[in-house]
């Protein structure tokens, strides 16, 4: 399983696409088309919302019953896929919720109520489809929009909602509401139509994999701390984006679950609001997100920057069950001197070890940076050429760097990925040596 370690945007993308190699099934759990996903092979550059990044690799790919479904946009990826001479085999399950035209209007509209209170949502209208999922009524799944039932439940939902649509300005009074059903059921019977050949029940398809021997990868959106239960609430996606949401997700036991990868970015970025006690306001930030592209692939909205956060990776070990870790864009962070690692907080003049579960007080928390030396710039063919030799290759510096992370967490760094490319990428297939004896 391929899980974010910090806040979302770590690169899994690109660690799943490494990984799918060796897998006969790519599995996404959770969210929607929040999430931003990038893989590049060689010139072209694929961004994935819904579609897990396995596709690319023509392996065989599930939207799970834990994600929630924009059908025009999951129609759109796959038409992406098409153009580009890839036939997804793809599995959608029945069990997703579909998210409706109204979500996002519902979206944008709550938080612009919020004013400063916003949670900065990407907008898809996540929040209103697990809501309407969680409230049991008003909600529609993959099963109700591929069956001929649609017409019939649409219609129920939509009279329900009749006071919101007009509240949230989806429709401008109730006049409106006949038209509005008219266009979803047009647009929607058709979605379900072209969606019919893909669906299927996630959970018995999965499991059935695995009875064979066959390997299966998780793919988690978001991350930790964007959980809707670990996260820095109400700071969060409304999933769980950690290890376990890929058992209630996809409905497969924890005991299946072999090898938990946290994805850890060298550095640590954050889109939208919310505590972040790391975050670089000043030059060093703005030079992190040039160099590192920080920009969401979501929404564009340029990324907050910070330093490394050692309690983030250690919270993420522990709700994650991490068994190792990946870390990306390494390369990001040449020529820049020191670095620094936030290794405790100080709260109110009391050392802290462990992430607080209180928003609030994470907001108040000052972190404590152990400094190391950087290395010089690199250019693309310098980081192609090291990750050919392998880690032995990298700077010094940069392995010391490392190093301090993995003794740090007390766990292998098994991948470190040193730019977007698929060979650009270090398997460390030993553990290093830096001999971890946690602190
Ligand atoms: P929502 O998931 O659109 O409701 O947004 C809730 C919070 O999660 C906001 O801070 C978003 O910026 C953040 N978020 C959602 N999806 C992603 C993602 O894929 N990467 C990074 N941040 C995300």
């Amino acid at each position: 399983m391929v899980v974010g370690a910090q806040f979302g945007d770590e690169g899994k993308g690109k660690i799943v696409d490494f990984l799918a190699e060796k897998v006969d099934m790519v599995v996404r759990y959770n969210g929607g088309s929040n999430a931003g996903h990038t893989v590049k092979v060689g010139n072209k550059v694929f961004k994935f919302h819904l579609i897990p990044s396995g596709a690319v690799r023509g392996k065989k790919v599930v939207c799970s019953g834990g994600m929630v479904i924009n059908p025009q946009e999951l129609i759109e990826e796959i038409r992406f896929l098409e153009r580009r001479g890839i036939e997804p085999d793809l599995v959608v399950s029945l069990r997703a919720h579909v998210t409706l035209p109204y979500h996002p209007v519902f979206d944008r509209a709550s938080e612009k109520r919020k004013g400063e209170e916003k949670i900065g949502t990407t907008g898809k209208g996540i929040g209103p489809t697990y809501s309407d999922k969680m409230k049991r009524v008003e909600a529609i799944r993959i099963e109700d929009l591929v069956s001929n039932k649609f017409k019939e439940k649409i219609s129920k939902v939509l009279e329900a909602k009749k006071k919101w649509l007009i509240e949230y300005g989806a429709i401008k009074d109730k006049n409106e509401i006949e038209k509005y059903k008219n266009v979803i059921l047009n647009e929607y019977t058709n979605y379900g139509e072209k969606l019919k050949k893909y669906v299927g029940d996630d959970s018995l398809i999965i499991n059935e994999a695995l009875d064979q021997g066959k390997k299966v990868l998780f793919e988690g959106a978001q991350g930790t701390l964007l959980d809707v239960d670990h996260g820095t609430y109400p700071y969060v996606t409304s999933s769980n984006a950690v290890a376990g949401g890929a058992c209630t997700g996809a409905g497969v036991g924890p005991n299946k679950i072999k090898r938990i990868i946290g994805v850890a970015k060298a550095y640590t970025t954050r889109v939208g609001r919310g505590p972040f006690p790391t975050e670089l306001k000043e030059e060093t930030g703005d030079l992190i997100r040039e160099k590192g592209g920080e920009y969401g692939t979501t929404t564009g909205r340029p990324r907050r920057c910070g330093w490394l956060d050692i309690l983030i990776l250690n919270y993420a070990k522990r709700v994650n069950g991490l068994t190792e870790l990946a870390l990306t864009k390494l390369d990001v962070l040449s020529g820049i001197t020191p670095l620094k690692i936030c290794v405790a907080y100080n709260l109110n003049g009391k050392k802290l070890k462990n992430f607080p579960v209180s928003t609030e007080l994470v907001e108040k928390c000052k972190p404590k940076y152990v400094e190391l030396e950087g290395w010089s710039d690199l250019g693309r063919e310098e980081w192609r050429e090291i990750a050919k030799k392998g880690y032995d290759a990298l700077p010094q510096e940069a392995k010391n760097y490392v190093e301090e992370i993995e003794r740090r967490v007390n766990l292998p760094i098994k991948i470190i990925s040193v730019g977007p490319g698929r060979e650009e990428t270090i398997e460390i297939k030993k553990e290093l040596k830096s001999k971890r004896e946690g602190i």
